[in-house]
């Protein structure tokens, strides 16, 4: 199997890795297939938007990933992309989009940002239900 440069950069020294103490949301999701596990903590803060009003957005990020190379750099290269984003534009982050920024996956590991993806979803859902 090949791997872009960029995925083994972000496997060997990835980027974010470990827990947030005390985060306002987390998420875990698992993909019964292959076995591999996400978990992602998010701290999220707020700033003044241009009109007024406040925004939520990602003040940091950090992730614990159990999986395959593919997983660990899904996860690596998903937190630096939403790092500071809102909530609104980190939660339009496609799959596509991680796959790009990581030039490119095998076929068989497309799964591995679909999983990260959901991973982060998840995990902003659960910070607006808390809300
Ligand atoms: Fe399933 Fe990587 S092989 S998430």
């Amino acid at each position: 199997m090949l791997y872009s440069q960029k995925v083994l950069d972000h496997f060997h020294n990835p980027h974010n890795h470990g827990e947030i103490s005390s985060p306002s949301a987390s998420a875990q999701v698992g993909n019964p297939v292959c076995g591999d596990i996400i978990k992602f903590d998010l701290e999220i803060g707020q700033r003044p938007k241009d009109d007024g009003s406040n925004e939520s957005y990602i003040k940091d990020v950090k992730f614990q990933t159990m999986g395959c190379a593919a997983a660990i750099s899904v996860s690596s290269v998903m937190t630096d992309m939403v790092i500071g984003q809102s909530l609104e534009q980190a939660s339009q982050v496609s799959f596509e989009d991680i796959v790009k920024e990581l030039d490119g996956l095998p076929p068989i590991k497309i799964h591995c940002a679909q999983l990260a993806r959901e991973c982060l979803l998840k995990a902003i859902e659960h910070y607006e239900e808390s809300q």
